[in-house]
C-alpha cells in the first residue's frame, strides 16, 4: 500500500498491514530470501504475531490489535559492518524522541535497545542485519511497543504501556506515522555521519547512566556505574577495580 499521509521521505511510505503473521521480522527475511525487491523504508506491521521474536531467542508476546508490532526494512549500504551499533543508536533515539514527547524524560533506553519508562519495559527492538563484504546490505528493524495493552500477567511488575502510564488509548496508525517520522530523522543523521551527536544523545538517554546500581557479572552481584558505550556498542561500566566493558551476555541488570 502506498502511503501519502506520512510526513516522511521513505520510512513508512510503503506499508504492508497483515492481520496475522508468525513474526514481521521473519516475514521480511523470507521476502528477501525469495529475492523480492523491497523499497528502502518499507514497513510491515501485524495486528497479531503468533511467534514474535525477541532478543536472545526470547519470545515477544503482544495482545492482538493492542500494540505496535512492526518491522522496517532499511538498506544501510553506506554503513560499514563495524559501525552497525550506530544504526541501533539511531533507531533507539528515533523511537524515544517521540515517546519522550508523550512521557517525558523518564523514558529511557536500557542498553542496548530496550525502551523503558521508569523501571518498566514498554518496548523492545530486534535488528537483524545482512552484510555484503565489509558493508551492511539489508537491515530488518523489528520494533515492539506496548501501546494500549493493560494486562501483562506475570510480567505486570516489569512491563507497562503508554495507555497504562497515561490513562488513555492511542490510535495505532497515527502513532506509527509519528514514530516513522522520528526514526527517519535520526536515520538521516546517521547517513550524514553525525556519529558524535548520535552517541551523545544515546548516552544521555541511557537507563541508570551515572548512578551506582547492582549488576550480575560472572554469577556475582557487583556494584557498578554505567558510563556509556564503546565504539562496538559494549557497555562501559565503572567498578571498584576500574572501568570494564561488557557484551550483552556478560552483564545483567539487577532490579530492586
Ligand atoms: C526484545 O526486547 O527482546 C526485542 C523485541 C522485538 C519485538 C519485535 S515485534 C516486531 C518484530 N517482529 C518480531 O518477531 N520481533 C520484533
Amino acid at each position: 500500500m502506498q502511503n501519502n499521509t506520512f510526513l516522511t521521505l521513505f520510512v513508512g511510505q510503503t506499508i504492508v498491514k497483515l492481520s496475522e503473521v508468525d513474526s514481521t521480522n521473519t516475514y521480511v527475511k523470507e521476502l528477501l530470501s525469495n529475492s523480492k525487491p523491497l523499497l528502502d523504508g518499507t514497513v510491515i506491521m501485524a495486528d497479531h504475531q503468533f511467534e514474535g521474536r525477541g532478543q536472545s531467542n526470547n519470545v515477544w508476546e503482544s495482545k492482538p490489535g493492542e500494540n505496535l508490532t512492526l518491522s522496517i526494512y532499511l538498506n544501510p549500504s553506506f554503513l560499514a559492518v563495524n559501525l552497525q551499533f550506530e544504526l541501533n543508536k539511531a533507531i533507539c533515539l528515533g523511537i524515544t524522541d517521540y515517546l519522550i514527547s508523550l512521557l517525558g524524560d523518564d523514558c529511557k533506553i536500557k542498553w542496548p535497545n530496550d525502551i523503558y519508562y521508569q523501571d518498566k519495559k514498554i518496548g523492545g527492538i530486534l535488528i537483524e542485519n545482512v552484510t555484503k563484504g565489509y558493508q551492511l546490505k539489508d537491515s530488518i528493524v523489528g520494533i515492539g511497543l506496548n501501546i494500549n495493552q493493560k494486562e501483562f500477567g506475570e510480567l505486570n511488575n516489569r512491563a507497562s504501556s503508554l495507555s497504562k502510564i497515561l490513562h488513555q488509548d492511542y490510535d495505532l496508525d497515527k502513532l506509527l506515522a509519528q514514530i516513522c517520522n522520528s526514526i527517519e530523522k535520526r536515520y538521516l543523521q546517521l547517513k550524514a555521519t553525525k556519529l558524535e551527536l548520535l552517541n551523545a544523545d544515546y548516552t544521555a538517554r541511557l537507563f541508570r547512566l551515572n548512578e551506582p546500581y547492582l549488576f550480575k557479572i560472572d554469577e556475582q552481584i557487583i556494584l557498578g556505574t554505567i558510563k556509556g558505550v564503546n565504539n562496538n556498542g559494549r557497555l562501559i561500566v565503572g567498578m571498584e577495580k576500574g572501568i570494564r566493558e561488557f557484551d550483552l551476555k556478560e552483564i545483567t541488570f539487577i532490579f530492586n
